[in-house]
C-alpha cells in the first residue's frame, strides 16, 4: 500500500496575466511548482515537456509520472488518478501553486484521510461574507463561525476519490476542489487546520505577498 501526491500543474493563469504560466514564474529563484514540489520531496500538454524538464534539473525524484492536463482542474485530476499505481491507498491532491503547505498540514491530512476516509486542509474565514442579490446589493450576512476557506492538500482514501470523479463525471459535476465530489457522496472530510501563509498563487499581489513570505519561509 502507499500513499500519492496528485499536483495538478495544467492551467493557463489566466487571472495572474503574464507572459508565462504562474506554476512557472519564479519564487526565492525557482520555479513555484518546483518549490511546491519540493514539499513533498523528504498538463496541459505545451507543460509538459517543460515539467519533465524541471523534474530532471531539480531531481524532484518522488514525481513518478507527468502526466497531460486537461480543460479545466477536474480534468487534469482526473487524468493524474488514471495514472496512480494500484497499490496507491491514500492520495493527495496540492494546487502546483500553493508552495508554502507544511509538512504538518500533509502528514495531518494523511492520518485523518485514513481513519475518516476524506480530510481537507482549511482555514477559518476572517472576513465578513455577504450574499449579494443580482442587482448588486446586499442580501444577507453569513454566520462566520461555521465557515471555512478550503485550502489544499486534501487527502483520500484513494478508491473513494476515484469513484466521487467517476460519479462527477457521470453526473457532469463540474467542481472547483477535490472534497466537494465526495461531498456530494454524503461523506464529510475532516478538517486539518491550514494556515494564512499556504495561499494558493492566484493574481499578481498574491506573488508580491509570495515573495515578502518567502523570506521568513523555510529554514
Ligand atoms: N490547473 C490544472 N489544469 C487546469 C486548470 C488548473 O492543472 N486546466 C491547476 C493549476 O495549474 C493550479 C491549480 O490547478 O495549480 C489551481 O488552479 P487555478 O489557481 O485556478 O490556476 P489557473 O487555472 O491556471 O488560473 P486561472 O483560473 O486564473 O486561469
Ligand atoms: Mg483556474
Amino acid at each position: 500500500m502507499s500513499t500519492s501526491v496528485v499536483i495538478p500543474a495544467a492551467g493557463s493563469g489566466s487571472r495572474m496575466g503574464a507572459a508565462v504560466s504562474k506554476q512557472l514564474l519564479l519564487l526565492q529563484g525557482k520555479p513555484i511548482l518546483v518549490l511546491t514540489a519540493e514539499c513533498f520531496q523528504h498538463c496541459h500538454k505545451r507543460h509538459l515537456e517543460t515539467v519533465n524538464t524541471l523534474v530532471r534539473e531539480y531531481a524532484l525524484t518522488k514525481v513518478s509520472a507527468v502526466v497531460v492536463g486537461g480543460a479545466n482542474r477536474q480534468k487534469s485530476v482526473m487524468n493524474a488518478l488514471a495514472a496512480l499505481p494500484s497499490s496507491s491507498a491514500i492520495v493527495l491532491v496540492h494546487d502546483a501553486v500553493r508552495p508554502f503547505v507544511r509538512e504538518r498540514m500533509i502528514l495531518e491530512s494523511i492520518d485523518k484521510a485514513r481513519v475518516h476516509r476524506a480530510a481537507v486542509v482549511a482555514v477559518p474565514v476572517k472576513d465578513t461574507i455577504k450574499r449579494a442579490a443580482a442587482e448588486g446589493f446586499i442580501e444577507t450576512t453569513i454566520d462566520r463561525t461555521t465557515l471555512w476557506a478550503a485550502q489544499t492538500p486534501q487527502a483520500f482514501q484513494t478508491r473513494l476519490l476515484v469513484e466521487a470523479y467517476e460519479r462527477a463525471e457521470q453526473d457532469g459535476i463540474l467542481a472547483t476542489d477535490d472534497a466537494s465530489l465526495v461531498e456530494r457522496m454524503g461523506i464529510q472530510p475532516a478538517i486539518v487546520m491550514g494556515s494564512y501563509e499556504n495561499i494558493k498563487i492566484t493574481t499578481p499581489e498574491d506573488l508580491d505577498l509570495a515573495a515578502a513570505m518567502s523570506g521568513r519561509f523555510g529554514a
